[in-house]
């Protein structure tokens, strides 16, 4: 049976392999910085220029990161699947996109954004942000800030993405620990709504039982794999 709607939910994992640190693994982002300081509105009002400094060290590493076999897997399910595709992610990189992924759901935020706090104004991110740089738009300075969702700031596309979530008949969950909410609610609310639902980790996530399968390993082979099992399907 095919399926006629997938919503595919990506994190910090479907990445490692290109190079990207995940954030609560040994060796994580989260061991090396607090996310207080910088993944906070606070963070960033206390200390402006510390948090710049963490996003454009992130933002000037995406040069170097290539897309690996798990990105280029889901654009090419976006490509060949026929039915409803919606691919959401965690991810601020621009891996999905640079895979040839069209259409991306960006719920935490992207790097390669910035957003003016002061008149809500969204550009393309210079390659260093900085307290002095004045927004295009209302001319304020001290006002642009990454286009990055921080704890305690609401995620982006929600009502998008419970929609999808409310039609799919398929929910895979790939590279994400589940350890954040809305997104690690997701498999709850597929499973509210009849879908199937699919872990692809490189290990059991804090939700792996929420799932009705889960297919743990490197998302470089799973995914691939996963998406030849799709595609095959008539
Ligand atoms: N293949 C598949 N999964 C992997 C791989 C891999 N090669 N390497 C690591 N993983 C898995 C880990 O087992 C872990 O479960 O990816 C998950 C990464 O979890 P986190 O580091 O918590 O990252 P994520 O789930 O994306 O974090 C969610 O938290 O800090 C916030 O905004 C940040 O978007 C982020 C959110």
């Amino acid at each position: 049976m095919q399926f006629q709607s997938i919503v595919i939910l990506t994190g910090a994992g479907i990445s490692a392999e290109s190079g990207v640190d995940t954030f609560r693994d040994v060796g994580g982002i989260w061991s090396k910085v607090r996310l207080e300081d910088v993944a906070t509105p606070e963070g960033f009002a206390r200390h402006p220029a510390m948090v710049h400094d963490f996003y454009n060290q992130r933002r000037a590493g995406l040069a170097g990161l290539h897309p690996n076999p798990a990105h280029l897997a889901l654009a090419r399910l976006e490509r060949e699947f026929r039915g409803r595709f919606t691919l959401v992610t965690q991810n601020i990189d621009d891996l999905h996109e640079r895979a040839g992924s069209r259409q991306v759901v960006h719920m935490h935020g992207e790097l390669t954004r910035a957003l003016c706090a002061h008149c809500g104004t969204r550009a393309a991110a210079p390659a260093a942000l900085s307290t002095e740089l004045a927004c295009r738009q209302c001319g304020q300075v001290q006002g642009m800030r990454p286009d990055v969702v921080w704890f305690g700031e609401m995620p982006y596309h929600m009502d998008l993405i419970y929609d999808r979530l409310a039609a799919a008949d398929l929910f895979v969950s790939i590279g994400t620990s589940g350890a954040v909410y809305p997104a690690a609610g997701f498999v709850e609310d597929a499973r509210a709504n009849g879908s199937r639902t699919l872990e692809l980790n490189l290990e059991p996530s804090a939700g792996t039982r929420l799932f009705s399968e889960a297919r743990h390993g490197p998302a470089s082979r799973l995914v691939p794999d996963f998406v030849d099992e799709i595609l095959a399907r008539r």
